[in-house]
């Protein structure tokens, strides 16, 4: 196993989307980021230098961190983020993964701009569990706001109301033919015929599921989250924020230009926003001026497009790549996530009131230390270890809505001990609007055992679980108006975050995070944090 070392200077750079320029904050000036490419067992080094004026922290979503919590990256929950001019190195080894998943920015809104793809290869003269492609691709899908997002999120909290949504949607950076601005160029896949590829799907938007089709052209499903998956043939992907996905296409054509769409699921709650990115798969050999084979992307709101490729799902469960599913679990816990109304004397819109979220109607509350350097070093008064296992009033999504719709603040986390196995049915109380949460949790894979509308029933749901070949992921849509069940094993001690990777209603206060305590045999403590951790 080697040691790869990558240095990424935090820069601001000057970018033109949609005819018009602004600052970003990117690494290395580039955008979207660079690759970090890497081998399953890999230790990797990642010396992140802060030369703009936010603080600022790095993520390695997916990455399971074993032991090594100090290398996860979600600011004030695992560490104090990196100040102006100072540096901080990620040092992790990937352990039993290989696959797509991304690199974020972990604090505000920086994400925006501030993301690349991450890919594990396998272990060298260890084959995929498919037809070795001819060539791969990373396919990155993100948003694209015309003013600056930390702008845009901090009007949003002053005033109570909901962000703007973005300007566009962009793949690997640019968003394609769009009214306004015809000038502008879509990212153009080059292809040979008789030649299959691997894509690899992120969706890095910040608040955005996406339909992702190829005009006359099969997409087969292979691995999803860095984790293989049977494969199947689909039309469309549907990919929430922080998930990933791989596809092989066959270039079965002869020559020719297609569509390529990464078209919005669900309608945003208030603004409507309806752009579809765009991008070309040209065969080698065709002109530019040969007219491109349209398709035209799902409709919003398509439920039946998403859930038949959700419910294509099944993890490989082969000899090499078990799915080491717990059969029983010691926490069985019941999390209602959804948004809220509470009151806000000064919020100037919104008539003195304003939007939050919360899990079990907790809103929580980002602490000014963070959580893991608090629990390594027993910094008292920091995090309360209450969090509740179900909510405090009985939730009924079909009746009347709960009779009290406050949340509490807090900075609650909930303790799991080493090893212990959970089961997490996550609702949702559609309570301001229908809406999908992609909840992602850190530090873990989870098996996505069960799911359905309405209210979860305990006696009747857990028999239809599928304990075999569930789907095995670190980010999972809870379907509007219903709930998925997860499970996982808490075997990597350590605070992980949990939150919905809609990053408006993260920073409304979805989250949570769980501390998984140390074990009690060798190789089952969190690992001193380095002496390069920044301080708060
Ligand atoms: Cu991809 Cu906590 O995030």
């Amino acid at each position: 196993c080697a040691v790869r070392h990558y240095k990424f200077d935090v820069v601001m750079k000057n970018t033109t989307r949609l005819c018009s320029s602004k600052p970003i904050v990117t690494v290395n000036g580039k955008f979207p980021g660079p690759t970090l490419y890497a081998r399953e067992g890999d230790t990797v080094l990642v010396k992140v230098v802060n030369h703009v004026k936010y603080n600022v922290s790095i993520h390695w979503h997916g990455i399971r961190q074993l032991r090594t919590g100090w290398a996860d990256g979600p600011a004030y929950i695992t560490q104090c983020p990196i100040p102006t001019g100072q540096s901080y190195v990620y040092n992790f080894t990937i352990t039993g993964q290989r696959g797509t998943l991304l690199w974020h920015a972990h604090i505000l809104w920086l994400r925006s701009t501030v993301h690349g793809a991450v890919v594990i290869l396998p272990k060298r003269g260890v084959p995929y569990p498919f037809p070795k492609p001819d060539k791969e691709v990373v396919v990155l899908l993100a948003e694209w706001w015309k003013s600056d997002t930390e702008a845009v999120i901090n009007e949003a909290l002053k005033s109570g109301l909901a962000p703007n949504v973005s300007d566009a949607h962009t793949i690997n950076g640019h968003p394609g033919q769009v009214p306004g601005c015809p000038s502008q160029r879509g990212f153009k896949l080059p292809v040979e015929s008789g030649k299959t590829y691997l894509l690899r799907l992120i969706n890095a938007a910040l608040n955005e599921e996406l339909f992702f089709k190829i005009a006359g052209h099969k997409l087969t499903v292979v691995e999803v989250d860095a984790t293989y998956v049977k494969p199947f043939k689909t039309d469309t992907v549907v990919i929430a924020p922080g998930q990933t996905t791989n596809v092989l296409v066959s270039a079965d054509k002869n020559s020719g230009k297609y569509l390529v769409t990464a078209s919005p699921f669900m309608d945003a709650p208030v603004a409507v926003d309806n752009l579809t990115a765009t991008a070309t798969l040209h065969y080698s050999g065709t002109l530019d001026s040969i007219p491109t084979t349209l398709t035209a992307p799902p409709p919003k709101n398509a439920t039946a497009v998403a859930n038949s490729f959700l419910n294509s799902l099944r993890a490989l469960n082969s000899k090499q790549f078990p799915a080491l599913v717990p059969q029983k679990t010691d926490h069985d816990l019941y999390f209602t996530v959804g948004l809220g109304i509470n009151p806000c004397p000064t919020c100037k819109a919104g008539n003195g009131s304003r939007v939050v979220a919360a899990i079990n109607n907790v809103t929580f509350i980002m602490p000014t230390t963070a959580l893991l350097q608090a629990h390594y070093f027993n910094i008292g008064g920091v995090f309360t270890t209450d969090f509740p296992s179900k909510p405090p009033h009985v939730f009924n999504y079909t009746g009347t809505p709960p009779a009290n719709l406050q949340t509490r603040n807090g900075t609650k986390v909930f303790r799991l001990a080493y090893n212990s196995t959970v089961q997490l049915v996550l609702q949702d109380t559609g309570i301001i609007a229908p809406e999908n949460h992609p909840v992602h949790l850190h530090g873990f894979n989870f098996f996505a055992v069960g799911k359905g509308l309405g209210n979860y029933n305990p006696k009747t749901d857990p028999q239809t679980f599928n304990l075999i070949d569930p789907v095995e992921r670190n980010t999972i849509g809870v379907p509007s108006g219903g709930w998925v069940a997860i499970r996982f094993r808490a075997d990597n001690p350590g605070v992980w975050f949990m939150h919905c990777h809609l990053e408006v209603h993260t920073t409304w206060g979805l989250k949570m995070a769980f501390l998984v305590d140390n074990g009690k045999g060798p190789n089952q403590s969190l690992l001193p944090p380095p002496s390069d951790l920044p301080k708060c």
